[in-house]
């Protein structure tokens, strides 16, 4: 980010005037825990947006770790699961490796997590998790973002949309993140000083500790592309004819939840993908997910949200 670009991300953090998210409208809902309507804005999406944090995050190469090496041939398997809003399941998407460093770069960054409320960033019991920003130049965050862009296809143009700057999330016994979606209702200024604004075409949440019990992503809205036939087939859970490599039968990734939709356990590796926005550019509420509460352990996860320019009118 250049010098003016920083001055600029911190004259709008000052003023409070980042984002304005407002408030998913939930008929279907009822559970008070699941009811609380809040915008989605966790650490400020700029990179660096934070001025007196830049010495911690600047210069990662300062960090000693062991190197990292990507390995660009690495593939991954993927499912689709919904086609009204787009959710695609992804196998492996982020490597063992990936995850270790991911997490050691991460791990001194962590800080409780914000939403943006009444268009002012703040901490609130909605979110009760822990928010690392990552840097685009670490080797490890260049690879994901490498695959994840390339999974995008079509749907990014390079030199004029981006893949935005990543973010780890962390929750711990009884933490969660109440409903909300992740599109922003307002459009956001480009952090490059360009007269452009953008907005969250898609999200990956990819899980990188999933050492806990609870913590399932709940969609309320999505649902199996096509129902149970008339013979009632039990729906496709991801590829449960696999065995585990024990002989063990495969857990289930997600299930029907008891109040509509569809609640996927965290595996860590694998990933959720869903698009945000429709073709007219407008947010897709059917995208609003939760975090459900840990009943305990830990669950580390990923967010990538790659951003769709629009010129600025
Ligand atoms: C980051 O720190 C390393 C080691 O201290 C140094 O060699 C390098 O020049 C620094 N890079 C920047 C961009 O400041
Ligand atoms: C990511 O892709 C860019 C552009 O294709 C390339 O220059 C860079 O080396 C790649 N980085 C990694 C870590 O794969
Ligand atoms: C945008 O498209 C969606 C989905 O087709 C539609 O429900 C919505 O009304 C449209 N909004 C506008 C402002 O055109
Ligand atoms: C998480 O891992 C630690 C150490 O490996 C273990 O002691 C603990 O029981 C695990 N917690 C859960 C919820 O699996």
């Amino acid at each position: 980010m250049t010098g003016t670009g920083i001055v600029k991300a911190a004259s709008i953090w000052a003023g409070g005037l980042l984002l304005g998210l407002s408030i998913p409208y939930l008929p279907r809902l009822s559970s008070p825990r699941l009811t609380s309507f809040i915008g989605d804005f966790p650490v400020p999406d700029y990179p660096f947006a934070f001025p007196f944090l830049k010495s911690h995050t600047g210069n990662t190469t300062a960090l000693a770790k062991a190197p990292f090496v990507c390995d660009a041939s690495h593939t991954y398997r993927t499912e689709l699961v919904s086609l009204e809003p787009l959710v695609i399941y992804i196998h492996d998407l982020i490597t063992p490796a990936e995850i270790a460093s991911l997490l050691e770069t991460a791990e001194p960054r962590f800080a409780p997590s914000q939403v943006t409320k009444y268009g002012r960033q703040q901490q609130t019991s909605d979110r009760t998790s822990s928010s690392a920003g990552l840097p685009r130049d670490d080797p490890a965050v260049m690879c994901v973002l490498n695959r994840t862009r390339s999974f995008l296809g079509t749907m990014l143009r390079d030199g004029w949309d981006e893949m935005g700057p990543p973010q780890l999330v962390r929750y711990t016994s009884g933490e969660r993140f109440n409903m909300h979606h992740d599109w922003f209702d307002n459009l956001q200024w480009a952090p490059d000083g360009s007269s452009r604004k953008w907005n969250r075409a898609a999200s990956f949440f990819a899980i990188l500790q999933d050492n806990c019990t609870g913590g399932e992503t709940y969609f309320p809205y999505a649902k199996p592309i096509v129902p149970a036939s008339p013979r009632g087939e039990v729906m496709w859970q991801g590829n449960l004819n696999q065995r585990q490599s024990d002989g063990t039968a495969m857990k289930p990734l997600w299930r029907e939840h008891e109040d509509g939709g569809l609640a996927f356990r965290p595996v860590a590796g694998n990933a959720i993908f869903w698009v945000n926005l429709h073709a007219n550019g407008t947010g897709d509420v059917r995208t609003n997910h939760a975090g459900l509460p840990l009943d305990q352990g830990l669950k580390t996860a990923m967010n990538i949200w790659p951003r769709h320019y629009y010129p600025y009118e």
